[in-house]
């Protein structure tokens, strides 16, 4: 008889075998419980890395969805496969010597005019990105909006795997952040300043008090630190 308070258990196929795990795990947690150890296709474990994209049906949907492995919990019947590399097409390029009149963007990746706009990537990114925008955005140059629409992207390739026109949108993005921090947004003055104002010496006497302090009065102060 089920113990009073058990956790109810579900059925996940992992590599096409069925394994019991309990509710509520993460498809990676529910791996782990499965005794599957991840080598590759982990990192961060919250969000961040992109590196554990899975693809997945559930029993009887014709539907082949995409998960991050570490922010999506187990569904009864999941069929469940990992992701754990995307042969992606990057390029080599130097910063300085890109041409944003000339749109370095579909200079350095020509592929992004083959988009037949299908909207595949955009359906199935898991951080729901609109990302057949970003990629127009970029095919006309749109620097600014690429960047901006790209910006939490976690590089995790899902969207690579499911164009037909085989683009990599992520390294687009990431190319068009990269070119936007550096030529189309406004500088950050505040850095400059704060650098100006060392250089002028207008710290010199707390840095010399911090020079002096035992790492354990180190560890003290920044723990008490003002923090935002
Ligand atoms: S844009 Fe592509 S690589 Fe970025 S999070 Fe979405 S699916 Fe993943
Ligand atoms: S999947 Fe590829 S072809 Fe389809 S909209 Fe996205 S970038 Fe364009
Ligand atoms: S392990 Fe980093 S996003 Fe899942």
């Amino acid at each position: 008889m089920a113990e009073k308070n058990q956790i109810p258990l579900v059925s996940v196929f992992i590599m096409g075998k069925e394994y019991k795990v309990p509710s509520g795990l993460t498809l990676m947690k529910a791996m782990e419980y499965a005794g599957y150890r991840y080598t590759r296709g982990a990192g961060c474990r919250a969000g961040f890395c992109g590196a554990c994209a899975t693809i997945y049906r559930l029993k009887d949907d014709y539907k082949l969805k995409s998960a991050l492995a570490c922010q999506t919990t187990v569904d009864d019947g999941m069929y469940l496969v990992q992701l754990p590399f995307t042969p992606a097409n990057k390029k080599k390029y130097d910063m300085e010597k890109l041409n944003i009149a000339h749109n370095a963007l579909l200079k350095e990746y020509p592929e992004i005019a083959r988009c037949i706009s299908c909207n595949s990537c955009t359906k199935v990114c898991p951080q729901e990105l609109k990302v057949m925008d970003y990629v127009q955005a970029s095919l006309r140059g749109d620097i600014e909006k690429a960047a901006i629409l790209s910006f939490d992207c976690v590089q995790c390739g899902l969207c690579a795997f499911r164009c037909p026109a085989e683009i990599t949108q992520y390294h687009v993005g990431q190319l068009a952040r990269r070119l936007n921090g550096k030529f189309v947004a406004p500088k950050a003055i505040h850095t400059e300043e704060a650098v100006a104002k060392l250089n002028n010496g207008v710290s010199k006497k707390e840095i010399s008090k911090l020079k002096i302090l035992k790492l354990a009065e180190i560890k003290d102060l920044y723990k008490k630190r003002v923090t935002e």
